[in-house]
């Protein structure tokens, strides 16, 4: 898992909750990433209670919306009271947690055979440098000449996958939040909760493997980077599935697909320019991803037959809130619009585009087959409507959006649009 950006309208984005600022309590703030809101005053109070959903036509009972008034404090003794924004947890309801169940056996057959014996994987050291050889300087330094060809703006897209990568703590706990699926135990023996060990561990190679490469590199800030990487752990991530397996795993199917296209472009880029040993790096890690993708997709196209309406409303939901990348709260101690500049840098140097964004949403529509349903509800047919007419306009959207950040970013030169990045030495990349 790892990604850059959202949906095809990046000024669309912007406004979306998902990407403003994260508003936390004041005993966690200096772990997060700080607030420039918080800088008003006023008194206080945390609470967090549970309410009646508005939103959903499930059981109310069932329906749990934690609503926090988090008590903020400025870095004086002045306060002020701010409402989270609403984190909407647990909308499954609770007989649907029986297909889960249900599913254990096809999951032990189907899935976890998707996942590849250690003996049988690539480990990081196999692509880097060995420490323990008499030819380790040689190594590394034909490395190091290697990355003197790449430009800056690569290595802003280079860094941004590999911190979201080394954000995994934060995709393992949003797998055990899901229910049905989560692992009761840490060691627990299900089939559900054996991939999400398992998975976790594959991914751990990604960012060991980029961290280490770009370390040697020579090209990169680390200790920079290393704060980013803290501070997005700290902030953790909200991308709004409701604790649910359905838009679960239709989120982890549009993440491991849009992580496999980024990977595989910063590949492409890195043999461009001359650095194969680079290329074969990407490579590996986004042939990885294609097989988390074949594994998530699986699951959601079994739904679709068991459950058509569940796997419907799921897939619908999940695209009428935008898919939000898993580093929306990317910061780095000191760019306060951190996401939104490396989003553009990915975007206008062809990592990842709104154009790939649709091509994603494009590719499941008819992977699950979605416009070939049956035994839906009218709601259900509802949704499924929504999802075939949703890829042809946002295609629309998406062309005259990259026509026009193609105008801007072509004149970005000449009206200062160049952002310094601090992963580079804060040199400045055009957007
Ligand atoms: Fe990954
Ligand atoms: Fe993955």
């Amino acid at each position: 898992m790892a990604l850059i950006i959202g949906a095809p309208d990046l000024q669309m984005i912007r406004t979306m909750p998902a990407f403003q600022t994260p508003k936390v309590s004041c005993s966690l703030q200096r772990y997060l990433r700080p607030n420039k809101r918080w800088a008003a005053t006023n008194d206080g109070v945390y609470t967090a209670s549970r309410v009646q959903s508005t939103e959903t036509k499930e059981d109310p009972a069932e329906t749990t919306i934690m609503r926090k008034k988090a008590l903020i404090s400025s870095s004086s003794s002045s306060r002020r009271r701010q409402v989270v924004e609403d984190q909407k947890a647990h909308t499954m309801p609770p007989e649907k947690m029986e297909i889960f169940k249900a599913l254990e056996g096809w999951a032990e057959e189907t899935i976890l055979p998707l996942l590849k014996p250690v003996e049988q994987s690539w480990q990081p050291q196999d692509l880097l440098p060995d420490s323990a050889s008499e030819s380790f300087m040689e190594e590394v330094e034909e490395l190091r000449s290697r990355s003197r060809e790449l430009p800056d703006e690569y290595f802003v897209c280079l860094v941004g996958d590999m911190i979201t990568e080394e954000a995994l703590p934060t995709y393992q706990t949003f797998l055990n939040s899901l229910d049905g699926i989560r692992d009761e135990t840490g060691a627990s023996l299900t089939s559900w909760a054996t991939w999400t060990r398992a998975w976790t561990a594959e991914e751990n190679r990604h960012g060991d493997l980029l961290n280490k490469y770009l370390y040697l590199s020579g090209r990169v800030d680390m200790k920079q980077i290393e704060k980013t990487i803290q501070y997005l752990i700290g902030s953790g991530m909200y991308v709004k599935t409701e604790n649910s397996p359905y838009h679960g795993f239709v989120y982890t199917s549009f993440q491991e697909r849009a992580t496999a296209v980024a990977h595989g472009n910063t590949g492409r880029l890195a043999k461009e320019h001359g650095d194969v040993q680079l290329a074969k790096v990407c490579g590996m890690i986004a042939a990885d991803e294609k097989r988390h993708e074949r594994a998530y997709t699986t699951i959601v196209e079994k739904l679709f037959e068991i459950d058509p309406d569940g796997a419907m409303f799921g897939f619908a939901d999940m695209m009428k809130k935008n898919i939000s990348m898993p580093a929306h709260l990317v910061y780095d101690g000191r760019d306060e619009n951190l996401f939104d500049h490396f989003s553009a840098v990915a975007q206008r140097v062809g990592v990842y585009t709104v154009g790939d964004y649709v091509d994603i949403l494009e590719f499941l529509v008819g992977r699950w087959n979605v416009e070939k349903v049956t035994g839906l509800s009218a709601e259900g047919r509802k949704a499924q409507e929504y999802l075939c007419s949703l890829a042809p306009r946002m295609r629309r959207l998406a062309e005259r959006t990259t026509h026009q950040m193609m105008n801007s970013s072509s004149k970005g030169e000449e009206t200062g649009n160049m952002v310094a990045f601090t992963w580079v030495f804060d040199r400045k990349v055009k957007l």
